[in-house]
């Protein structure tokens, strides 16, 4: 047994020459890998590199790798003891060791019933469960009193791209007792300026979802809502006003009501499963709330137990690592055929590049190797019209990854079929291109694509699709040898906003750099 504090880095295997060794003969030079060419020459490509997962069916078969590129990168995952890292995740070890923290989302998920994989987890897990509940009742007192038709809920980052996705991709399983749920994030006030002139103080409960309770734009905001409401004729601020915090004094000291706790080894973007997913118990009710759990619960055992070949995060993230170290390719494109999964790249963005956008290793050693690509992308078929011009014709290959769904939840006839054929187009003009002597008419093709696919878009499903990229993050950052868990990049920015923001108010631009002090004195020229 490995020891996953010592792994090895990618780098230093053998597995990682050898697939440097293959990349060059068969990929870069002699006769390059072609996708066409290796479809014709192999009958059971398409079945054979198609992965089932729970909820989720994965096609793999038109990416740029062969059988053996394949086989060298479970090697590779071998090598640098992902098998190990991934049970001291489970288990939770301190794997995010720059924090000395555990990740504890795979916990949250975790049933009441089930057996838990670490003794240590009991105290923690009854924990969770415990704020869960009264999370989960308390949404429930919401719906029922209804005494409350508008929720506002104000958070950043992690403590708001996962709700707002689930209410978003979960819109048509909204119960119908539900208050209607309102997001607000940006420090502009613009966003909540909009909203509050629509809300009336006495029906509206505001959210305060922050884990810190320190977040500038949170604050800020959270403190705008309340001097409206108070403005507005507004009694019992308590009563009106709720956290989600791992600061509970700090929410309380500000004047909350309740407070609703998350624990501070649950990670601000994987936090959806905790207590910061009150708009999806709010919307969806108990039964949807742990729905979502147990599709990412299923999807944590697949990522537990399945043998690495046909373990899909585990796939996917050695594909991605394929792509970023081999290929050299620095992007990859999301496209969900589905208005649900609308906010998908959004949330995928923050997950991948907060998580894996390091330039040190965990044992701060520079890296000599490319980690998290850009991740980009909008719901097709409306991205088909934007920017798929590039990625068919363009100078750059972006891995496209295509999201679609079996079932629609609406009944407009047609709609769907053309929808699903769009997408299955797409992959496949990709994929073929077109000859043409008329240079700007040719199409290379060979352009990669994965595809997955879901039966329905369902609570279960969203929960299994959000794990599975979870469990694939870790997999090329546990690779890569980061510490996907922190992110300490973005707090220079935080620092600099104190200062500059003292600037624009005094005018005094002494100790600012030239460029933004010119910028400061022509923001305060009347
Ligand atoms: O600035 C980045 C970040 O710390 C994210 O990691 C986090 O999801 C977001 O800010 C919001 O943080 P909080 O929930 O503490 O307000």
């Amino acid at each position: 047994m490995m020891d996953w504090q010592t792994r090895p880095r990618c780098d230093e295997t053998p597995a990682w020459q050898a697939l440097g060794a293959h990349f060059a003969a068969h990929f870069a030079g002699g006769q390059p890998f072609d996708l066409r060419a290796a479809f014709a020459k192999d009958a059971r490509r398409a079945h054979d590199f198609g992965i089932e997962a729970p909820h989720v069916f994965a096609d793999l078969s038109r990416n740029l790798i062969d059988r053996q590129a394949r086989a060298l990168l479970v090697q590779l995952a071998r090598e640098c003891g992902l098998p190990e890292h991934r049970d001291a995740l489970l288990a939770g070890a301190q794997v995010n060791s720059t924090e000395g923290q555990p990740a504890l989302h795979p916990l949250l998920r975790w049933p009441a019933q089930r057996q838990l994989p670490a003794e240590n987890l009991n105290e923690i897990h009854r924990l969770s469960l415990f704020s869960l509940d009264e999370m989960l009742s308390f949404a429930e007192q919401i719906r029922s009193g209804r005494q409350i038709n508008d929720v506002v809920h104000i958070g950043i980052g992690g403590s708001d791209l996962g709700p707002r996705l689930a209410l978003e991709a979960l819109a048509p399983a909204v119960l119908p007792d539900a208050p209607r749920v309102h997001f607000v994030a940006n420090m502009d006030g613009h966003e909540l300026a909009a909203l509050l002139p629509g809300l009336n103080p006495r029906r509206t409960l505001f959210v305060i979802a922050s884990k810190s309770f320190g977040t500038a734009e949170t604050l800020r905001n959270a403190a705008s809502a309340r001097a409206w409401f108070e403005a507005q004729g507004g009694v019992d601020a308590p009563a009106h006003f709720v956290a989600l915090t791992a600061r509970p004094q700090a929410a309380r000291a500000w004047g909350v009501g309740r407070c609703f706790a998350l624990d501070d080894g649950v990670g601000g973007r994987t936090s959806l499963w905790s207590v910061i997913g009150l708009p999806v118990a709010l919307s969806m009710g108990r039964a949807g709330f742990q729905a979502l759990l147990a599709g990412a619960h299923a999807m944590d055992q697949h990522f537990a137990q399945a043998p690495l070949p046909v373990n899909l995060p585990v796939q996917l993230g050695l594909l991605d690592v394929w792509y970023r170290n081999f290929h050299r390719f620095a992007s990859r494109c999301v496209a969900p055929y589905h208005h649900g999964l609308r906010g998908l790249p959004f949330y995928l963005q923050q997950l991948e590049m907060e998580s894996n956008g390091k330039r040190v290793d965990a044992r701060g050693r520079a890296l000599p190797l490319d980690t998290a690509p850009v991740i980009w992308g909008a719901a097709g078929s409306n991205a088909q019209h934007a920017f798929f011009q590039m990625l068919h014709q363009g100078t750059q290959v972006a891995p496209v990854e295509f999201i679609a769904v079996r079932e629609a939840a609406h009944a407009l006839p047609g709609h769907h079929r053309s929808l699903l054929a769009s997408a299955l187009a797409q992959a496949r003009a990709l994929m073929l291109g077109h000859a043409d002597e008329n240079g700007h008419r040719h199409l290379p093709g060979n352009r990669p694509s994965t595809f997955l696919l879901l039966e329905r878009l369902d609570a279960a499903s969203l929960g299994a699709l959000l794990a599975l990229h979870e469990h694939r993050v870790f997999t090329s950052g546990s690779l890569w040898g980061v510490n996907s868990f922190d992110q300490w990049g973005v707090e220079l920015g935080k620092r600099h906003a104190g200062v500059v923001e003292a600037a624009l108010e005094s005018g005094q631009t002494g100790g600012l750099d030239a460029a933004t002090a010119n910028l400061v004195r022509r923001l305060r020229e009347a």
